[in-house]
């Protein structure tokens, strides 16, 4: 028994070598969703894994008990590694909220961090209602998109410890070069972990880990499983990062933050699929976004794919490089300006609360709910929903107003989302 498996605990590396994930780094995105992590069973040859709902295990079989590892966990553990390119180590958690809050624990007391402003609400209110109220850590919002570097370089202090960074931010799209704000975190007297949330992008569109990042963070729930059935969280770390993937994995040991073996078979399941529903969102995504650009009921659309987002550019050169491969074909087929990039897009419709509420019951496909990333289209008034919480002064800096949709847009075909949304603009402006 190794080390660690003594210590109640097994480490990353262990899954990695255990699985094969590094012999098959060299195929493609698509290739190691479906194959790494999932090797035939030796003894009966199931070429799907069974699910493992033992909660504790012989001695000496390489698992103990089911919180500090466990077959399907590690599978999956596996498979993310290899997903997000740059990985060496996977962490999988009981939900993306979960994941957060060992990160954050995993500071210590009095720390500081420095997060884009508009990070997802549940970060924002650990960060500022759990960590600050319980661990003593400040958080510094900064809008790392617009404030340029001196006033960046301002928010950092002696004891910065993280920089937490979500792009596109949620849900007004807007993006952060991630290589500049790691090359600031890096000149920082405290050395910052820099992490990067993304969850909206999914591995598929977007590789932090080669950007320069420190820690990717997902929620699983969203494009990774894809199929709105598990709600789940993850880790991924580099190689040079084997001292902390341990500390987090001990952390999580010790809290408890582990997922069911079952939700880690599903959502292994549905990462096999991630490259195909991945392209599918994105080009559908494009598509129902130049709908919205064309529409007269429309007063604006943010979609980063599109040529009119002021960050296009960086949009592109954000790509991950199996991304860029697909965009650069798609490009190659399609002369018409723009690119996929991921399934989120927010709208603002012409008018108000009333249309926007019109346009919400009166879509046929997509369906009011929060969340995202399934292959289902969903719609949700953010001031309403999703950032209900914060408060209106603040929603309006962020420019989430009344009137602004956000459309997490499925794998359906084209043509039916798009007559879907059409419909219900006019439906929603005109009250027809
Ligand atoms: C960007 C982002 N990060 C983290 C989370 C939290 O994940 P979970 O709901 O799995 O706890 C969410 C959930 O909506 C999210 O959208």
């Amino acid at each position: 028994m190794s080390p660690a498996a003594l210590k109640g605990f097994s480490t990353a590396s262990e899954n990695a070598h255990t699985n094969g994930a590094t012999k098959a780094r060299t195929d493609g995105f698509g290739t190691r969703a479906i194959h790494v992590g999932s090797e035939p069973d030796p003894e009966t040859g199931a070429v799907i894994p069974s699910i493992s709902l033992s909660t504790t295990y012989k001695q000496n079989g390489g698992f103990e008990y089911s919180r500090s590892g466990n077959p399907n966990r590690n599978a999956l553990e596996t498979t993310l590694a290899s997903l997000e390119s740059g990985g060496a180590y996977g962490l999988a958690f009981a939900s993306g909220s979960s994941t957060t809050a060992t990160v954050l624990q995993s500071l210590g007391p009095n720390a500081h961090i420095v997060s884009v402003n508009d990070v997802y609400g549940g970060t924002f209110r650990y960060m500022t209602r759990v960590a600050a109220e319980n661990q003593g850590i400040e958080t510094t919002f900064v809008d790392l998109e617009n404030a340029d570097d001196e006033t960046i370089a301002a928010a950092f202090r002696p004891n910065t410890k993280l920089v937490w960074i979500e792009s596109p931010t949620n849900p007004t799209l807007r993006l952060i070069d991630i290589p500049h704000i790691v090359s600031l975190a890096r000149e920082a007297s405290s050395s910052p972990l820099v992490l990067v949330d993304n969850t909206f992008l999914s591995p598929f569109y977007s590789s932090p880990l080669l950007q320069g990042a420190d820690i990717v963070m997902h929620s699983l729930t969203k494009y990774v499983n894809g199929h709105s059935d598990v709600v789940m969280g993850a880790l991924i770390l580099p190689s040079h990062h084997a001292a902390l993937t341990e500390k987090l994995r001990f952390l999580q040991n010790a809290i408890g933050a582990v997922p069911s073996a079952y939700d880690c078979w599903l959502a292994q399941r549905g990462a096999k699929t991630l490259h195909l529903r991945m392209k599918a969102h994105g080009t559908n995504a494009l598509a129902v976004a130049r709908a919205l650009e064309r529409s007269p009921y429309v007063e604006d659309v943010i979609y980063p794919g599109l040529a009119s987002h002021p960050r296009n550019d960086l949009a592109y050169r954000s790509l991950s490089p199996h991304a860029r491969k697909f965009v650069d074909d798609y490009a190659e087929r399609n002369a018409d300006g723009g690119f996929p990039y991921g399934g989120m897009i927010s709208f603002r419709i012409r008018g108000g609360a009333e249309e926007a509420d019109r346009f919400l019951t009166a879509t046929r496909l997509f369906t009011l709910a929060e969340s995202l990333g399934g292959v289902e289209s969903l719609a949700e008034l953010p001031a309403q929903m999703t950032h209900g919480s914060i408060p209106p002064a603040e929603r309006a800096h962020l420019g989430i107003g009344d009137n602004l949709i956000r459309l997490s847009v499925g794998v359906e075909e084209t043509e039916d989302l798009i007559a879907d949304v059409e419909q219900a603009l006019r439906v929603g402006v005109e009250g027809l």
